[in-house]
């Protein structure tokens, strides 16, 4: 990565141009600069302005945008699984992706909840339909998206139990997970069995291991990358609903995320904020795959 002077974006009369005051890094970001994840789709725009997910005040908008003004403060994922170009100073936006931020929470924590939540609500209402009283299991519940998992799994009434290093146990707790489990010391299908729902964070075998304890009818929804036709045909075989899902751009998400954080459901954990000059840094800490809650970078 490189710091470059350019010219500031042009709008759509669809889009606002927004005053970047926060940045989340995703594991996406670091996969696509190191010409993985969504390098290969993206390989006409290089070099990349990298980033989806923003935070800020937008300071100009396009003719047929009627749902904002000037001067208000905004987040949101931008064109994912598209172009973002996020890590700027300003960034042209559709302003059908944002949301207004609520008050009461920091850029930072609004910029922290946009693809990594996003991710979670799609998976959980649009694709899983998770119910309550249902039992789900969220693997990597301290992480990015399993921090705010745990939070909108309890928020639908579910009992949750969750993974993730001893050192994270208290913090999955705090969340409201029901149940821990250490992955270094317990292997999960030793002591969970019969699940409604599984949301695999980690995949290779850990989502065909947890089709094995997902009951028949329930969901494994895997996020890291796509699943092979084994694991596919396996689910299936199972009587199980397993499958990949790559999340995507969407206001009316953005406004439902906005709800919940406005109203306390939700909670953005920010471990660790980077000045913009700092990238590289905020880059080796998601890439270090031990990130507690989000890394933010600010500007
Ligand atoms: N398909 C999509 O649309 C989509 C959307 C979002 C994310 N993703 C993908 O989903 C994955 C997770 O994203 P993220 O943002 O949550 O990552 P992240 O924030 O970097 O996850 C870090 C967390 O993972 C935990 N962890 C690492 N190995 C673990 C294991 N074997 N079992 C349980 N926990 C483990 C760590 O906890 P400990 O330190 O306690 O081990 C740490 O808290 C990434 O591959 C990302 O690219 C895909």
């Amino acid at each position: 990565m490189r710091l470059s002077e350019v010219a500031v974006p042009e709008i759509s009369a669809e889009e606002v141009l927004v005053q970047v005051k926060a940045i989340s890094i995703n594991p996406v970001d670091v996969k696509t600069r190191a010409g993985k994840g969504l390098a290969g789709r993206l390989k006409e725009s290089m070099p990349l302005i990298l980033g989806w997910d923003i935070s800020g005040v937008i300071v100009k908008k396009g003719a047929h945008v009627t749902d904002f003004a000037e001067g208000d403060e905004v987040f949101g994922m931008v064109n994912f699984p598209g172009h973002g170009k996020a890590y700027a100073e300003f960034i042209a936006a559709p302003a059908n992706q944002l949301a207004l931020k609520p008050a009461g929470i920091s850029h930072e924590e609004a910029a922290a909840a946009t693809l990594a939540p996003l991710t979670v609500l799609q998976a959980f209402t649009q694709h899983a339909n998770v119910q309550a009283g249902q039992r789900v299991l969220i693997h990597a519940g301290a992480g990015g998206v399993g921090h705010y998992a745990v939070q909108f799994a309890k928020h639908l009434g579910a009992y949750v139990i969750a993974t993730s290093s001893v050192a994270n146990r208290d913090f999955v707790l705090s969340l409201g997970a029901d149940e821990h489990i250490d992955y270094r010391s317990v292997r999960f299908e030793d002591v969970v069995s019969d699940l409604d729902f599984v949301l695999d964070t980690i995949g290779g075998d850990n989502f065909d291991r947890s089709l094995d304890v997902t009951k028949t009818g329930g969901t494994v929804i895997s996020i890291p990358s796509g699943l092979n036709e084994t694991l596919t045909q396996k689910a299936k075989d199972k009587g199980i609903n397993g499958y990949f899902i790559l999340v995507k751009s969407d206001g009316k998400d953005m406004q439902h995320l906005a709800d919940l954080l406005g109203n306390g459901t939700l909670r953005s954990h920010v471990s660790k904020t980077f000045a913009f000059e700092n990238m590289a840094q905020a880059h080796e800490q998601v890439e270090s795959g031990r990130t507690v809650g989000k890394v933010i970078v600010t500007l």
